[in-house]
């Protein structure tokens, strides 16, 4: 234990141990045994002390002009994609995802901050004529104030940067709380900025469980805005603390891949691999359901079990490995848990479903079928690596299914029949739709978000995710030279 490093707290622009001097270990979900790092259990006082240290920070970056904000991004950007196979390689030993996947998610975090920079030489306003001669009319956009950003582990690097890039280029000073699962890679984010020279105060972090640090944040006054990522009940939880401040939630989703009769069954293959078990189907954007054509149901199910037996559990380190551990023990009896379920609902359970003899929290690629809509495992977000598949009769009836949970956020349809696709488009109740792609793969140029209980609203990147991190003021000006009214002098 003692060559293990231990890790603080940022706050002000010092690294500093909590003040309730307890830690958190971060462990190797492959290997539990390997604790990577021990953290500070950050409480009530620290969150405090670093909501003032971004106050305080505030005057100065908001005045600091967007395009200097943006030279701090840009370094940011050209740092990590220096450190990007070592940020990576610690990434999948942290949280345990292959590491193609974790360079991808190291590679979100630079494409974010890298779009992001650019956006610091644009964040336009509207010009607009008055209905009044000689009077101007325009919005600008002004920071919020200080913001709270709690994230989760399963984008540890990507999502912490789609927030804290936004929220930094916009003017904004932050508090960022990340998950206790994925403390080290939220250190090597915040480490980045520091060495990017963002001045002391304009990005603290305070790691520490969700109850202590995490609510503090979200009741604290000066706090005005709250984004966060994760589960929906700690969302909706969130929303009824957080007071008279902006909220932005991200709540997870039970997303459905639609394969019609007419569709490339290898391609749709493809996706669903890729859509249920990357990431071990531990995505907000996971396809946890299969929605398929009864025509083709069973040619189609028989080559997908075939595909999933031949998927290879490990660590992600492994070249070999296709299918990483889940993130904690938790989350392997929750998977656990669902297949018990599902049999329980008389869903045929047709591979895996176990957890396997290894050292890791591992759970077996799953698949069930002959689920019935209204089926828990249909319904509700394992997190895990366990799909269920659906047949259905027609078009219609896939749009029902698919649109039969209480979330909304990605989604695919598999056809060659261009007039489905666009229906899909419209009728498929979703933040995101996929036409012969899987539910996976958001750009940082694009808005990434979901409706129903996923989410109240908010969107990440893209200018939408610019407007959920600045406000809007509207500017007139009259150099008429005398009083004119609006709505009432009409000549
Ligand atoms: C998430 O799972 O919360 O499209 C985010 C994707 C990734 C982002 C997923 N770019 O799956």
């Amino acid at each position: 234990m003692s060559s293990v490093k231990n890790f603080k707290l940022h706050i002000d622009g010092k690294w500093v141990e909590s003040s309730s001097g307890e830690t958190l270990p971060s462990d190797n979900p492959a290997h539990p045994k390997q604790i990577l790092g021990i953290f500070q259990k950050g409480n009530q006082e620290d969150v405090n002390k670093a909501v003032e240290a971004a106050e305080r920070a505030f005057d100065e970056w908001r005045q600091t002009p967007a395009p200097k904000r943006s030279l701090i991004l840009l370094k940011a950007a050209e740092l990590l994609r220096e450190n990007k196979e070592a940020l990576a390689r610690e990434m999948t030993m942290e949280m345990g995802k292959v590491l193609a996947e974790s360079r991808g998610d190291v590679q979100e975090a630079i494409d974010i901050t890298e779009y992001m920079a650019g956006e610091g030489r644009r964040l336009f306003g509207n010009t607009t004529p008055s209905e009044l001669r000689k009077k101007f009319a325009m919005t600008i956009r002004l920071p919020i104030g200080v913001c709270g950003l709690i994230t989760p582990w399963n984008f540890p690097m990507a999502i912490p940067a789609w927030k804290i890039m936004t929220a930094l280029i916009c003017g904004n000073t932050v508090v960022f709380k990340p998950s206790s699962d994925t403390p080290l890679c939220a250190t090597r984010l915040v480490e980045t900025l520091e060495k990017a020279r963002l001045p002391k105060g304009v990005l603290n972090m305070v790691t520490g469980p969700g109850d202590a640090a995490g609510m503090t944040l979200v009741r604290h006054d000066k706090v005005r805005a709250v984004s966060f990522t994760g589960h929906k009940d700690t969302g909706a939880y969130i929303l009824k603390e957080a007071g008279l401040k902006r909220v932005g939630l991200e709540m997870g989703g039970k997303n459905g891949i639609i394969i019609m009769d007419d569709a490339n069954l290898n391609l749709a293959l493809d996706g669903v691999i890729w859509g249920g078990f990357g990431t071990t189907g531990q995505r907000c954007t996971a396809a946890s359901r299969v929605i398929v054509h009864e025509k083709v149901k069973e040619k189609f199910t028989t080559i997908l079990v075939n595909r999933i037996k031949k998927l290879k559990l490990g660590d992600g380190l492994e070249p070999t490995t296709d299918v990483g551990p889940l993130i904690n023990k938790s989350a392997q009896e929750k998977s656990a848990k669902y297949v018990e379920i599902g049999k329980n609902e008389g869903a045929k359970l047709l591979t895996g479903g176990r957890i396997p003899k290894m050292d890791g929290f591992f759970f077996e690629p799953t698949l069930f079928t002959d689920c019935a809509v209204d089926m828990r495992i249909a319904q509700e977000e394992i997190f895990g690596p366990v799909v269920a598949l659906i047949s259905v009769k027609d078009f219609d009836e896939a749009i029902d299914v698919i649109n039969s949970v209480e979330y909304g956020l990605s989604s695919a349809i598999y056809t060659n029949d261009v007039s489905r696709a666009f229906e899909a488009i419209t009728r498929i109740e979703a933040g995101l739709t996929y036409i012969n792609s899987s539910t996976i793969g958001s750009e940082v140029h694009l808005p990434f978000g979901g409706i129903k209980h996923t989410g109240i609203g908010a969107r990440e990147g893209g200018i939408e995710g610019i407007n959920e991190f600045s406000e809007t003021k509207t500017v007139y000006i009259d150099y008429s030279g005398k009083l004119q009214k609006a709505q009432i002098d009409l000549a």
